[in-house]
């Protein structure tokens, strides 16, 4: 993970980079750090273990002049996060400084040849490792700093996102990419670069995508130059950013969080706008490969964590409504698992954030084995976008709380969509379930507002859980997925174990866990299997533990029984998992706030996982 900047221009590079930190905290907040050329040729380090702002307050009484820098904020991999191994990590000669998002493989390899030829090292980063190894090929080899990242890099074996400053050449950044992300920002007298475009957008709307093996040298007052790893003159396409500066702000809301579960009635309109046409689903990605999803023998979906609990919905929702057989993989065990696959196969990846590691490798993976590869991503132009053959991008705006809410419904949303538009290809969906299908989904940004309006009574209820050490979560059908995507919404923010089970399953053995201590979320509209639901309520119950219900508006029996009831409104069972969530993320937040985490940012985690 980790976050990038770099400004180099004709201002004053500090405001610019740490505005830019604050934007990419999301990836990482372990520790934070600058370094800064100055016009009189020093190279300014600073940096800290702990968020921007305590980078921030380090700088106060610093000389932080200069108009060329880098920046990063750190999720650690190599080496604990401390003030040593905060980036960026300098050549022993004090000349080059370094920022680095990714995992160098081989550092332990290079760096026991390093130490051979009689470098020294300050920090357990394997990131250090490539700066020594820069300054050791431009001395040895006598040559440029272009010259000696191209040669450093090819040495390495990993992931890097990186960004360069040396002081014999105080006008250049160098930047390179292999698997992390890099955006570069062209402004009018200035140029940015970041993992991502957020902290680009406040200056300029034209960015570069760098490619994987692409290398960029930005000078100061000259026009960007891209090259190859081979040293060829690579084609630079500026694209121009659709981002607006107030999607980052939190908008009056505490976290960005709850400003997302609250965003939900306009990012669902977002997801589904002129995808519904008269009852009928319009997905370009679908209908420029009809061919392929009309005949192929089989879908897998590969996703990690809350996507790849969007993708056990959309196993339900592809199996039920196209009738094609649909398996659903973590990407991280996919890509070592040896898999069967045939350029029969439609290869699914869902991601927010369109840069996970684990779900990248399973796509190349799948294109390795002729597979056609589909992405639901939502950032547009992420990594994953670019690697698939096709896809439906989700278009719920940028998500900046490391909890995913928006997006997994945006991504249950469009994986709705695609099962109805493969369904109408394949002939399998009935006119009938079609139009049901389609009103409801039309329907569902009032739904979603109907059912913010339980906000006030979760907050109350959040208080009657703060102090719990456990908590399980049961659903059946289309929302025992939502049982387990309810489960890592409590553990991510609020830090309280819980587990998410299939109803039926509990009493396989999890109903040895119940006693008054335990609560239990049930999740229970009215659907197919509603009266087992009512029986499985009955067995916690009957073992005195107290139990929160999300039934069906008017469901009396379940009233009768459960400690606590939240109502959500109708909606047809394969949208209800979308409504569901709703009341899910709400006590989530709230129990995590009384408890007094930091929900946007929990320990330990970041938003994207760019790492094995
Ligand atoms: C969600 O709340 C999590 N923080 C996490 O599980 C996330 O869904 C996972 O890392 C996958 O990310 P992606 O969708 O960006 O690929
Ligand atoms: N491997 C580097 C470190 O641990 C960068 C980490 C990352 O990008 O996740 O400092």
């Amino acid at each position: 993970m980790c976050g990038i900047v770099g400004y180099i221009g004709n201002s004053q590079c500090f405001p610019v980079l740490i505005k830019g930190l604050h934007r990419l905290e999301y990836r990482g907040y372990d520790s934070a750090g600058v370094a800064i050329l100055n016009q009189n040729n020093e190279l300014n380090l600073y940096k800290t273990r702990g968020k921007v702002a305590d980078l921030e307050n380090f700088c106060q009484s610093k000389e932080i002049a200069g108009s060329i820098g880098i920046a990063h904020t750190r999720w650690a991999t190599h080496g604990e996060p401390n003030d040593i191994n905060a980036h960026p990590h300098m050549s022993a000669d004090g000349n080059i400084a370094i920022v680095h998002n990714g995992t160098i493989e081989n550092y332990n390899v290079l760096k026991q040849a390093l130490t051979k030829h009689g470098c020294e090292f300050k920090s357990e980063t394997d990131t250090e490792v490539l700066v020594q190894l820069i300054q050791y090929v431009k001395e040895t080899n006598n040559c440029t700093l272009i010259e000696a990242v191209t040669e450093a890099l090819s040495q390495v074996v990993g992931a890097y996102a990186i960004a360069v400053v040396d002081r014999d050449t105080p006008d250049t950044i160098i930047a390179a990419r292999k698997s992390s992300p890099l955006v570069i920002g062209i402004g009018e007298d200035a140029t940015y670069l970041a993992s991502d475009a957020t902290p680009i957008i406040d200056y300029t709307d034209k960015v570069v995508y760098l490619n994987d093996d692409e290398i960029a040298i930005i000078k100061k007052n000259e026009p960007l130059r891209v090259i190859t790893s081979d040293n060829e003159p690579s084609n630079i396409d500026i694209k121009t950013l659709k981002l607006s500066v107030s999607q980052l702000e939190k908008g009056g809301y505490p976290h960005f969080m709850l400003k997302e579960i609250f965003e939900q009635t306009s990012t669902i309109e977002d997801s589904i706008r002129g995808r519904v046409v008269n009852n009928h689903i319009q997905l370009s990605g679908v209908n420029e490969n009809s061919e392929k999803f009309a005949s192929a023998d089989r879908i897998i979906i590969v996703a990690c964590g809350t996507s790849w609990h969007a993708g056990l919905i959309g196993k339900r929702l592809l199996q039920d409504i196209a009738r094609v057989p649909v398996e659903v993989e973590y990407a991280s065990e996919f890509r070592y698992s040896n898999p069967v696959i045939t350029s029969r196969d439609i290869v699914i990846a869902i991601s927010q954030s369109g840069e996970t590691a684990d779900t990248l490798a399973a796509i190349s993976l799948a294109k390795e084995k002729g597979a056609f590869v589909y992405g639901i991503c939502n950032v547009v132009g992420s990594s994953i976008a670019r690697a698939t053959d096709s896809g439906t991008y989700i278009h719920v705006g940028p998500e900046i709380g490391v909890a995913s809410t928006k997006a997994f419904t945006g991504q249950v949303t469009v994986l709705t969509m695609l099962a109805l538009a493969i369904g109408q290809l394949r002939k399998t969906v009935t006119p009938d379930t079609l139009v049901r299908v389609t009103s409801a989904i039309e329907m569902l940004p009032a739904l979603i507002k109907e059912t913010l309006g339980l906000n006030k009574a979760i907050e109350k209820l959040s208080n009657t859980y703060t102090y719990v050490h456990n908590f399980l979560y049961l659903g059946r059908g289309y929302n025992y997925p939502s049982a387990l995507e309810g489960a890592l919404k409590l553990k991510e923010i609020s830090y309280i174990h819980a587990e998410g089970y299939p109803a039926a399953e509990m009493k396989h053995g999890p109903i040895a866990l119940i006693d008054h201590e335990l609560p239990t979320v049930v999740i229970a509209p009215m659907d197919e299997l509603h009266d087992k639901i009512i029986s499985n309520i009955q067995q916690v119950k009957a073992r005195g533990g107290s139990v929160i219900a999300i039934v069906t508006k008017g469901d009396k029996a379940i009233k009768e029984i459960a400690d606590h009831v939240l109502e959500i409104p109708k909606i047809p069972e394969c949208l209800s998992p979308i409504i569901v969530s709703i009341p899910l993320q709400l006590l989530a937040y709230h129990i995590a706030v009384k408890k007094g985490c930091n929900v946007d940012m929990p320990r330990n985690l970041a938003k994207s996982v760019t790492v094995e």
